[in-house]
């Protein structure tokens, strides 16, 4: 559904991502992970088209789009949720909805609660007196109303609980076994890796790893070492187990300190 490759973007002509091949099939959940700094957000917006990429290639359901503007992507299914999650605080949960659905209002409301059965409760709510959690199911709910291709979600959980996070990852399992792709941001990395089939790390701009979600949690020390981009301790790491740091994927590593 998605296909970014060797993606390079930044802000005034410098670079802060490069390199970056990252795929996206349909009815895949795909967590992009990695520290504050890393271009998690710059790849996102790349990908939404609210950022011109400076060189790669980006295409969504065979479709090339790395330039096009958001609002055309948006036609072309692909919906963001941001980091700040852009509802209207001074409407209703239900307006908030309808405003994204333009016309198709019913069927598509229909459909989003029964993924989110929780924002029933807040329809004729104003949207900035929910909670932080209700707040994130109406910014998904938002975008989900226009049946995107491909969903990408910037910090699902930023500011929520663990058991909320708990609660809203597994929405966007719901979501993709209908068929669309789901590239989220998580930085509850290890709830993450319950729910999301592949994960890639970003450090620095640049992919230090990626892999299956089994895999990446099974290896949780090399994981460790890439995500906090100490690559000599992931180069210990590896040596210690026996295997070369060109090739991770052969050897057995020794579980380290917990992850965020
Ligand atoms: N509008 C901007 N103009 C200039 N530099 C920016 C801009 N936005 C981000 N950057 C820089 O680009 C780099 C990557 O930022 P980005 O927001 O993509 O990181 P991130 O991985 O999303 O981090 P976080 O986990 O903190 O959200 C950072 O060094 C940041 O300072
Ligand atoms: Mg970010």
């Amino acid at each position: 559904m998605l296909e970014v490759t060797d993606l390079t973007a930044g802000y005034n002509g410098l670079a802060v991502v490069r390199g970056v091949t990252v795929t996206v099939g349909r009815g895949e959940v795909v967590a992009l992970l990695g520290p504050n700094g890393a271009g998690k957000t710059t790849t996102l917006k790349a990908v939404a088209g609210l950022l011109k990429p400076l060189g790669g290639t980006i295409s969504v359901d065979g479709a090339a789009t790395a330039g096009r503007p958001a609002h055309v992507l948006a036609r072309r299914g692909v919906a963001l949720v941001p980091e700040d999650r852009a509802i209207f605080a001074d409407l209703t949960t239900r307006e908030n909805l309808r405003v994204a659905a333009s016309g198709k209002a019913k069927d598509r409301e229909a459909e989003v609660l029964d993924l989110l059965p929780e924002l029933r409760k807040c329809l004729n709510r104003k949207a900035g007196l929910l909670s932080g959690g209700e707040q994130q199911m109406l910014a998904v709910g938002r975008a989900l109303v226009g049946r995107p291709k491909l969903l990408v979600v910037d910090e699902m959980s930023l500011g929520l609980a663990p058991v909320v996070v708990q609660r809203l990852l597994p929405v966007l399992r719901d979501v993709a076994a209908r068929g669309t792709g789901v590239l989220v941001v998580e930085q509850h990395v290890h709830l993450a890796l319950e729910v999301v089939d592949r994960a890639y790390v970003l450090t620095h701009g640049r992919l230090v790893m990626e892999g299956t979600a089994e895999r990446l949690r099974s290896d949780e020390g090399l994981l460790a070492a890439s995500y906090f981009g100490d690559q000599r301790a992931a180069e210990r790491l590896v040596a210690s187990s026996g295997g070369s740091a060109e090739s991770p994927e052969a050897a057995p590593l020794e579980p380290r300190g917990p992850l965020p």
